[in-house]
């Protein structure tokens, strides 16, 4: 059910690799709401993901570029300013990637090399995509920036391992840079922390089938899915929150608020017996 929210507004969207991607499906509704994107990927993901099939779906172009190169950035910026004819009014930054999670390395023996690529990949990308923008004059008045969280910034889920002080910077990030880019140009960042969601990066988490259906349980509303992240992403980008910035929104069906819930003392008193 398709409002326009989005008419006549440009945006960037990173991260679509296939689609279960949250960034697939914020293409897709973007789209739908009247936007026209551009999207982008790290050349390595565009060789393996399906890209292409999602930029047939949105009549987009595929610009490629690796969040933690600063000259990638730059070319993006002034090529989707070609492309789209002009300054635009949404970035979607939707970009994780943990070497230690991905060789199962336990986060008390992390490799320190793989660490600083994690926080580089999914937090450090962040500011470097925000300093491109403003550099290139990138993003128009009242545009908006979003990246994607977890509550692991918050509270310890150890199987988030090194992803979770990424997300802690990440989120720090959009509060500092939100700051100077609301005073510059009235530029809003945010970001939105997403519920446990079935995903290529989601799924790497270890044991992620017994915190997706954790979470699921203590939420009064179930986990929020990726088409419901899509949606929540389109309200930042539209006109409707003109005036949220810096700030970090739980998008968890009552998660972050929850201390216990009855079906998960169920469980624990069945397993107790
Ligand atoms: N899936 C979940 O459970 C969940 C929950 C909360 C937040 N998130 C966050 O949502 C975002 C999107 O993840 P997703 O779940 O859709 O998984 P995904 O695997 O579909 O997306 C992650 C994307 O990051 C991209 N990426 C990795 N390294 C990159 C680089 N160097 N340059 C540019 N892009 C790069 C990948 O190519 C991929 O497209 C991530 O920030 C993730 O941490 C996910």
């Amino acid at each position: 059910m398709a409002n326009q929210l989005l008419k006549g507004k440009k945006g960037i969207i990173f991260g679509a690799l296939d689609e279960r991607s949250i960034a697939w499906k914020t293409a897709l509704e973007a789209v739908a709401e009247g936007a026209e994107i551009v999207l982008t990927n790290a050349p390595i993901a565009l060789r393996m993901g399906k890209i292409n099939e999602l930029a047939a779906q949105c009549n987009a172009q595929v610009i490629p570029a690796d969040a933690t190169s600063d000259a990638d950035l730059d070319a993006l910026m002034v090529k989707s300013m070609e492309i789209l004819g002009g300054k635009v009014d949404f970035i979607l930054h939707s970009i994780g990637m943990s070497p230690n999670v991905r060789k199962t390395i336990p986060y008390t023996e992390s490799n320190h090399e793989n660490f600083l690529k994690t926080l580089d990949i999914s937090a450090l990308s962040l500011h470097r995509v925000l300093q491109a923008a403003m550099k290139a004059d990138a993003i128009n008045e009242w545009g908006s920036v979003v990246a994607l969280s977890y509550i692991a910034a918050q509270r310890t889920f150890p199987g988030y391992n090194d992803m979770a002080d990424a997300k802690a910077v990440l989120e720090s990030i959009a509060r500092s840079f939100g700051y100077h880019y609301g005073f510059k140009k009235k530029v809003r960042v945010n970001t939105i922390s997403q519920s446990p969601t079935v995903t290529t990066a989601g799924s790497g988490v270890s044991g992620f089938d017994v915190f997706y259906s954790y979470a699921d349980k203590m939420s009064p509303l179930g986990n929020a899915s990726a088409e419901d992240c899509a949606k929540y992403c389109i309200m930042f980008f539209s006109d409707y929150t003109r005036m949220v910035t810096m700030q970090n929104l739980f998008h968890d069906g009552g998660f972050s608020n929850t201390g216990v819930s009855a079906m998960i003392v169920e469980d624990l008193q069945k397993a107790n017996g």
